[in-house]
């Protein structure tokens, strides 16, 4: 159906949370990404197309959508595309944070998929190629030393609870702590440890914060590119694991779509 119509079918039961099961909503799942480079490999896997004439987004912004039909589900991947100034993939909270708020409102999807890279603490059982899903997410970067500052600074979200989804397809659970950076400064890793994590990126908090605001379910998907707590050069493993790991998510997010048609949000 065309862009933004809103379709008044509801086929069998699906994944929905808050909503009236007649309700006329459509059943659109969304997906956030942490770069183009990433999300390429995926929209390939599922043929999904981008919208080009007619976008849901402002004129003028770098974001992209790329939709189809997968297992009976609306599926929209969207990306924060290219820096306008530099011309390199918008990684980081605030794009992310913008797309998704933007996406959310204009495609009211009933759950969100966050798929990215994390660097990976093998202190914690983490290895390069493993796919994790977020339990809990947190900030690193946010430190407001003053009373309830400091907590909201953090600011954890537990995340939805998708213990069968992992159970059944065998993906590991940790939790993920978002910063700005690459890098891991002694400030980052010791608020880091506080939050527990065992992997490290720059988007799932800020994703976390948005699907909380608006009470949408979230399930956060980061492939381990890099360990963290090794001697091995971050930029280096990062950059070498990339495909990899982009390829690790064009095979776990069919997975995770063909697992949740059909599901609600309990059944997780
Ligand atoms: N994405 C992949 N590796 C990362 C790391 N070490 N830190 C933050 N984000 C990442």
């Amino acid at each position: 159906r065309a862009e933004g119509e809103r379709s008044t079918e509801w086929r069998g039961p699906r994944i929905w949370v808050g909503r009236k099961a007649d309700s006329t909503l459509p059943r659109q799942l969304k997906q956030s990404w942490l770069s183009l480079a990433e999300a390429l490999p995926l929209v390939e896997t599922l043929q999904l197309v981008e919208d080009e004439q007619i976008s849901v987004f402002p004129s003028g912004v770098p974001w992209k959508k790329y939709s189809g039909e997968i297992d009976g589900l609306d599926v929209h991947i969207v990306v924060p595309g290219k820096d306008k100034t530099l011309g390199v993939d918008s990684v980081g909270t605030v794009p992310c944070s913008l797309l998704t708020y933007a996406s959310a409102v204009a495609l009211r999807p009933n759950l969100l998929i966050n798929a990215g890279t994390a660097g990976g603490f093998q202190a914690k059982g983490a290895n390069i190629g493993d796919v994790y899903v977020a339990t809990e997410f947190a900030n690193h970067d946010r430190r407001i030393p003053i009373p309830v500052f400091d907590k909201y600074g953090v600011g954890t979200i537990e995340a939805t609870p998708t213990g069968n989804l992992i159970r059944d397809l065998k993906f590991k659970e940790g939790k993920l702590s978002t910063g700005n950076s690459l890098d891991m400064t002694l400030q980052d890793e010791e608020y880091i440890k506080a939050n527990d994590a065992t992997v490290k990126d720059m988007e799932g908090a800020a994703v976390a914060y948005v699907a909380n605001m608006l009470a949408i379910p979230l399930i956060s998907l980061k492939a381990v590119t890099d360990i963290v707590d090794d001697s091995k050069p971050t930029v280096e493993e990062f950059l070498k694991n990339m495909s990899m790991a982009a390829s690790a998510l064009s095979n776990a997010v069919p997975l995770v779509l063909k697992y949740v048609s059909g599901k609600t949000v309990a059944d997780l």
